[in-house]
C-alpha cells in the first residue's frame, strides 16, 4: 500500500511541486491549505501532470480543533511536510503579529496533533534567511544563525528551535529542516509554477511579469555592493530540484524510523549569481529584452549569500541538477502559459 503523506501548504509554490514529485514516486498525498496565497486550480495542474488527484482539505492550521479532527479522520498519515506559512519579508515587518501568530501557532498545533496521534516524521520548510548577513561564504549548516533581519526570518528561526526543543525533551519526533536558498522556476510542463498575489516581491516573478508586459519596469536594487559586478548575489535553486530533496527526506525519515532525531540541510546550488547575471541569462535564453533600471539598495537586503551543499550531497545524496538558464526558461514558459489561460 502507498504511504500517505500530509503536505501542508500543498497548493503553494514549493508545496505543489513537491506534491508532484511525491506522487510520481508512488506516495499518496493529502493537502491541507487555506488558499490564503494559492488557488484551488493548482490541484488541476497536479492531476494533469501525475494522472492522480491528491486529497484536499481547506482549512487554517491555526484552528487547533480542525487540526486535531483532521488527524482523527486521516489515521494513515505516516509523515508530514509543513510548508504552510506566510513568507513575504516586507509584509512581515509591517505586520509582525500576523506573522508570529500564523507561522508559529500553525506549527504548534501541528506538532501537538502529531504527538496525540503518534505521527513521528516531519520535514520542515525552512530558509537560508536564518543565517542573516553571513561572515563567511558559502554558508554551511554550522554557520552561525544570526539575529533575524525580519519577523518572517525570525519565525523560521523560532520554528526550528521549537522543533529542536521538542525533540530534546524526549518527545518522539524525527525531523528534517530544509533551509532553502532562492527557489525559482517552474515544472517543465508549465502546468504549475509560482503564483504571486499582487506585485511580486521576488526577483524572478518580477522579471517574468515585466517581460510579459504586466509590469512596466524592473527595478534593480543596488549596483554598489562589494561583489565582482556590484550587484547582490544569491543562490538560485530550481524548484523541481528542491521538490526532489523533499522526497529523499521523506524516504530517509520513513526508512530510518528513528524516533528522535533532528537534521538540518542547506538546499541550494552552491553557486552564487548576481542580479545582473540573472537578468542577462533571462534575456539570452528567452530572447526577450527586459526594461530595467538600476536604483538604490532595498532595505534589509543581504549583500551576498550562497550555500555550501556538501552535507546534503553526502547525507541525502542530493545535488541540484538543473542550471540557471533552463530554470529561467521554465519560469518564462510558466508565466506565458498562465497569462494566456487567464
Ligand atoms: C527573500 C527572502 C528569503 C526567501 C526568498 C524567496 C530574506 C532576507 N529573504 O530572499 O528568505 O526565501 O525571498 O521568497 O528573508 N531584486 C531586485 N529587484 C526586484 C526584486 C529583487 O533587484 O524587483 C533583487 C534583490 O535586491 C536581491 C535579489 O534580487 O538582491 C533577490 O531578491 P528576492 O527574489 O526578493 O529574494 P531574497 O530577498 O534574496
Amino acid at each position: 500500500m502507498n504511504k500517505l503523506v500530509l503536505v501542508t501548504g500543498g497548493t503553494g509554490y514549493i508545496g505543489s511541486h513537491t506534491v508532484v514529485e511525491l506522487m510520481n514516486e508512488g506516495f499518496d498525498i493529502v493537502i491541507i491549505d487555506n488558499l490564503s496565497n494559492s488557488e484551488k486550480s493548482v490541484l488541476d495542474g497536479i492531476s494533469e501532470i501525475t494522472g492522480r488527484r491528491p486529497y484536499f482539505e481547506q482549512f487554517d492550521l491555526c484552528d487547533k480543533e480542525r487540526v486535531h479532527n483532521f488527524f482523527k479522520i486521516y489515521r494513515k498519515v505516516s509523515a508530514v511536510i509543513h510548508f504552510a506559512a506566510y513568507k513575504a519579508v516586507g509584509e512581515s515587518v509591517e505586520k509582525p503579529l500576523m506573522y508570529y501568530q500564523n507561522n508559529l501557532i500553525s506549527l504548534l498545533n501541528l506538532l501537538q496533533a502529531m504527538e496525540d496521534f503518534k505521527v513521528h516524521q516531519l520535514v520542515f520548510s525552512s530558509s537560508g534567511t536564518v543565517y542573516g548577513e553571513p561572515d563567511e561564504l558559502p554558508v554551511t549548516e554550522n554557520s552561525p544563525v544570526k539575529k533575524a533581519t525580519s519577523p518572517y526570518g525570525n519565525t523560521k528561526q523560532i520554528s526550528e528551535e521549537i522543533i529542536s526543543d521538542t525533540i530534546k525533551s524526549g518527545y518522539e519526533l524525527n525531523a528534517i529542516s530544509l533551509r532553502y536558498f532562492n527557489p525559482i522556476g517552474a515544472h517543465h510542463s508549465a502546468l504549475i509554477g509560482e503564483l504571486p498575489r499582487g506585485v511580486p516581491n521576488n526577483l524572478v516573478p518580477f522579471i517574468t511579469q515585466t517581460a510579459y508586459g504586466i509590469r512596466d519596469q524592473l527595478k534593480v536594487f543596488g549596483d554598489d555592493y562589494n561583489t565582482p559586478d556590484g550587484f547582490a548575489i544569491r543562490d538560485y535553486i530550481n524548484v523541481v530540484d528542491l521538490a526532489k530533496a523533499h522526497v529523499i527526506s521523506i524516504k530517509r525519515l520513513l526508512e530510518k524510523k528513528n524516533k528522535t532525531n533532528f537534521e538540518v540541510f542547506n538546499l541550494g546550488t552552491g553557486k552564487g549569481s548576481s542580479v545582473m547575471e540573472v537578468i542577462d541569462s533571462f534575456q539570452k535564453v528567452t530572447g526577450v529584452k527586459l526594461n530595467y533600471k538600476i536604483v538604490g539598495r532595498r532595505a534589509g537586503d543581504t549583500e551576498a549569500i550562497y550555500a555550501n551543499t556538501d552535507l546534503s550531497e553526502k547525507e541525502l545524496g542530493w545535488k541540484a541538477g538543473i542550471g540557471l538558464n533552463e530554470t529561467l526558461q521554465s519560469a518564462w514558459e510558466w508565466e506565458k502559459q498562465y497569462q494566456n489561460n487567464s
